[in-house]
């Protein structure tokens, strides 16, 4: 392959790796210590919000949402069937129906009307997922939802410095999720997550339930070592909290890189303008539509293919791949279509703008240490692939 599909979004510089060799040998202890503190007020500083713990995945922070917002055997929760299965997963295990919402064909995101048409009284959250880095203003829907006593979840995972009227993704709701996975616009050497949350009476309830339950104990102790270093408890009746902490050295990485995204942000912002660009005149490819107030973060750059004309994106994909060795992918599978979801009761789904989407987008491979002639090669054989597919 001349362009691969890449499973990392960073490379570490030497500095990068010297500070690191450093905090391996010098953190003590080497989980839940002074990086973790360190990356939580950062991050905190950065996203504009007070109440955000590290945790170990984007999809643990959704296991804690779906934990916390007790879930009853027949509340439903929204969630669109275009997103990564990590949306929908802890919601169905802590024992709801899942409605999947459609998209809106030019943003790719959650179909507002759509949404408020799958609304019923039994309606307890709904998830919005800022997918593919675009970030979705929440404004008008939220005072709908509120009345209703709906709970707002963003997933995030994909959009960390998406911007709405220039505020943050992640604080327009009443709960959020971010990935630092290996792929994400920042990772903490693979896997990672932040959650957010707006209650900040939350905050002890919830750094309980990121790690086993541990607190101090609630009377003053003569030895420190009587009855035992650490208590453990829990005040949400039948839950039990989760083991989903960060350690140390993937801390000090998410520091590290944070330091940085609005570099990163803006290359990745920068180059798909570029691409985007470069490719008007192929009116067969179509890309996210709609930026007013928005700083879309592009984590991905894809395309829908119309259908209608006489390229079709199986003949892209392969004539990209076989000809040109540049590996492209196809995301996200309507959920629904999962033998998992199948199983489960939720294989049906009335989202037609999601399944023509997935049906007929492709996704270029994007990893921003792609260098620059890699990148215009990329833009320069699209341009070739289309053009010769017209006329074959
Ligand atoms: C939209 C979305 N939500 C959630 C997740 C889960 O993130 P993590 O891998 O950190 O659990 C991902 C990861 O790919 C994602 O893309």
């Amino acid at each position: 392959m001349k362009i691969n599909w890449s499973g990392r979004s960073h490379y570490f510089s030497k500095n990068d790796l010297n500070y690191f060799s450093k905090v391996i040998k010098t953190a003590d202890p080497l989980t839940q210590g002074t990086y973790l503190k360190k990356f939580e007020s950062s991050f905190s500083k950065y996203i504009k919000n007070k109440n955000v713990l590290a945790v170990s995945s984007a999809a643990s922070a959704l296991e804690m949402i779906a934990s916390i917002i007790d879930l009853k055997k027949g509340d439903e929760v929204i969630i669109p069937s275009h997103t990564y299965c990590a949306s929908a997963i802890p919601f169905a295990r802590n024992s709801a129906k899942i409605i999947w919402s459609d998209i809106d064909l030019d943003t790719r995101v959650v179909d507002i009307q759509d949404l408020k048409s799958k609304i019923s009284k039994k309606t307890k959250a709904v998830v919005f997922v800022h997918l593919y880095g675009y970030a979705m203003d929440l404004s008008k829907i939220k005072s709908y939802l509120k009345k209703k006593k709906i709970i707002i979840i963003e997933d995030c995972a994909q959009a960390l410095g998406a911007r709405v009227n220039n505020k943050m993704v992640g604080n327009q709701g009443d709960f959020a999720c971010f990935s630092f996975h290996a792929q994400k616009n920042i990772t903490t050497l693979g896997e990672g997550g932040m959650l957010l949350f707006k209650d900040k009476k939350l905050m002890k309830t919830l750094t309980q339930m990121r790690h086993n339950g541990h607190c101090d104990f609630n009377f003053k102790r003569k030895n420190y070592w009587v009855p035992a270093m650490g208590n453990l408890d829990f005040e949400l009746k039948n839950k039990w909290p989760y083991k989903f902490t960060l350690s140390e050295i993937q801390c000090a990485a998410g520091i590290r890189l944070l330091k940085k995204i609005n570099q990163f942000n803006s290359l990745r912002i920068q180059r798909a303008k570029k691409a985007i660009k470069e490719w008007a005149s192929l009116k067969e490819l179509s890309f996210n539509k709609n930026f007013i107030n928005k700083r879309h973060v592009y984590h991905l750059l894809s395309a829908y293919v119309d259908p209608s004309k006489k390229i079709n994106r199986d003949k892209l994909i392969k004539t990209l791949f076989h000809k040109y060795k540049i590996k492209c992918a196809v995301q996200y599978i309507p959920l629904n279509r999962y033998p998992l979801f199948k199983k489960n009761g939720f294989g049906k789904s009335k989202c037609p703008n999601a399944d023509k989407f997935y049906d007929n987008m492709i996704s270029f491979p994007f990893h921003i240490w792609m260098s620059d002639s890699h990148f215009n090669y990329l833009i320069n054989s699209v341009k070739k692939a289309v053009l010769e597919l017209r006329h074959d």
